[in-house]
């Protein structure tokens, strides 16, 4: 219990800090958008700062039964108890932080196709929007190779995975995307927008 108090308040930390960076340098991502779900967006930290910056944009959550129950009440945020692997959200697009690097390729190409499916055409400006790690890009300094490792070390510590761009390219295909864009933010953490 004391545990998952800690992991969400650093999550909730985390996503003031990047997406405060995500929205100062590459805000062109989230302009123009109607709606979009965060997808295991956890209490919602992210969307938070997001739909401050963009108040135009419908934001909702989708996380587990658990999670959502200690969603904050008198927001703007909609919080929406369902599973990822079954069925995602309709919205214009879909958010995902800290979400893919927590699954083998394989579970990650069903939660890509699922949110593949809740989303329109590019035509019509449908994407998904991931802020996760990319390794190989940002800086190659020895600070952040010492980073890079500590993070290769957690991950595998929790079973998941840390992809590099050929690694995501293999896993957006898989799951039925046409294309990427990789925006390096803060040095290997980045978004990646991936068009249907
Ligand atoms: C590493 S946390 C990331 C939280 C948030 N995106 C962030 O960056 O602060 C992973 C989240 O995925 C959620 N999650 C795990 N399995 C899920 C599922 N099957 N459906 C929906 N959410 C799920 C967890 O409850 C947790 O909130």
């Amino acid at each position: 219990m004391a545990f998952d108090a800690l992991i969400n308040d650093g999550m909730v930390s985390d996503s003031n800090f990047i997406v405060d960076i995500a929205v100062k340098e590459h805000g062109e991502v989230f302009q123009g958008l109607s709606s979009m779900v965060d997808v295991g967006g956890g209490l919602a930290a992210a969307v938070q700062a997001i739909s401050k910056a963009f108040p135009e944009v419908k934001c909702s959550v989708l996380d587990l039964g658990h999670i959502v129950a200690k969603a904050p009440s008198g927001t703007l945020v909609e919080y929406v108890a369902g599973d990822m692997f079954e069925s995602v959200p309709p919205a214009n697009a879909i958010l995902l932080k800290w979400v893919p690097h927590d699954w083998g390729d394989e579970k990650c190409i069903k939660i890509l196709k699922n949110c593949r499916k809740a989303i329109p055409s590019r035509d019509i400006g449908g994407k998904v929007i991931i802020i996760d790690i990319v390794f190989g890009e940002g800086p190659s300094d020895q600070k952040h190779r010492e980073l890079q490792a500590l993070f290769d070390l957690y991950i595998t510590f929790i079973n998941g995975i840390q992809r590099d761009e050929q690694e995501w390219k293999k896993v957006f295909f898989a799951a039925g995307f046409s294309g990427y864009n990789i925006m390096p933010v803060l040095g290997f953490r980045s978004i990646i927008e991936v068009y249907p």
